[in-house]
């Protein structure tokens, strides 16, 4: 039987160096794009996807992470006594069900393989879903959900990725393909940041999968590989043949907020899209570029 997805972890332990200072005393998962924290779009997409558990595995400093899901009393009670229905319904969003998302610390930056490894416990013997926060994808069904559909078909890995120009495969987990029928595509090989001249294709892993418990084996060896770091790659390229393993060319658009063009990109972009904003944003871009 294949067991239902119910949980995803959100690896969150970064030092966000890349937006300095602005990451200075705020984890930079709290960085909005238009109105709403880059962890809240990461947890909406897991929700869509019939996400009920979520474990955030953070480190010290991030601990506003944690308090962003919590109720927000005063406020609350501010906004309901002044009659801020809107902002009220705003502040809904952010909330989760009690008792539904937990924290565990990742003491040490280890890797990434060593985050999800961090959330074993959480994890125990069940399928779970993996969102990194830095990548925002929009413009489809929950990328998760289309990653789900592929589990409950298959009951085994599945991850979602894009075509990278040639010479970006350093920059991901590259897979190496077998059957492929335009958008789903066995994988045979998996090779983390591998050089241009070295990648088995340009069909790169984005922020998004969906694994079985069995990849906890080869996590607890925690062997380091590229960078010194325990990679989640490595270990998945581990149960290639163990366990059904695709990667999915899913619909929507990814927008990686873990690097400035990325998130200036999704801010035009989200904003643009949005009935309340978009006239006027088009109307103010024309007159910058
Ligand atoms: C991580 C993974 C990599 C994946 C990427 C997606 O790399 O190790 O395989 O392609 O996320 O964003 P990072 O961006 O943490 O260097």
């Amino acid at each position: 039987m294949i067991k239902p997805l119910r949980k995803a972890v959100l690896p969150v332990a970064g030092l966000g160096t890349r937006f300095l200072p602005a990451t200075k005393a705020m984890p930079k998962e709290m960085l909005p794009v238009v109105d709403k924290p880059l962890i809240q779009y990461a947890i909406d997409e897991a929700k869509a996807a019939g996400i009920e558990e979520f474990c955030l595995v953070t480190a010290r400093g991030k601990d506003n992470l944690i308090d962003y899901f919590d109720v927000a009393y005063e406020l609350e009670a501010t906004l309901r006594e002044r009659g801020k229905i809107s902002s009220m319904a705003a502040l809904e969003s952010s909330s989760v069900p009690a008792g539904s998302l937990v924290a565990v610390r990742q003491q040490n930056p280890l890797g990434l393989g060593h985050a999800i490894w961090c959330a074993r416990n959480f994890i125990g013997d069940d399928p779970f879903a993996i969102l990194l926060p830095d990548d925002i994808v929009s413009g489809g069904r929950s990328c998760v959900a289309q990653l789900a559909d592929v589990y409950q078909q298959t009951g085994g890995n599945v991850v979602a990725v894009d075509e990278v120009p040639a010479d970006r495969t350093d920059r991901y987990g590259i897979l190496k393909t077998g059957k492929d029928d335009g958008s789903l595509v066995e994988i045979t090989g998996l090779v983390e940041k591998p050089k241009p001249a070295d990648a088995p294709s340009n069909l790169a892993i984005i922020g998004r999968y969906v694994l079985t418990a069995d990849i906890l084996k080869p996590l607890s060896e925690q062997k380091t590989g590229v960078g010194g770091e325990v990679q989640l790659t490595d270990a998945m390229a581990e149960v290639i043949g163990k366990v059904p393993f695709h990667g999915l060319r899913y619909e929507g658009t990814r927008f990686d907020c873990g690097d400035k063009l990325g998130f200036l990109e999704a801010q035009i972009a989200m904003s643009v899209s949005r009935p309340d904003l978009g006239a006027a944003v088009r109307s103010f871009l024309k007159k910058y570029v």
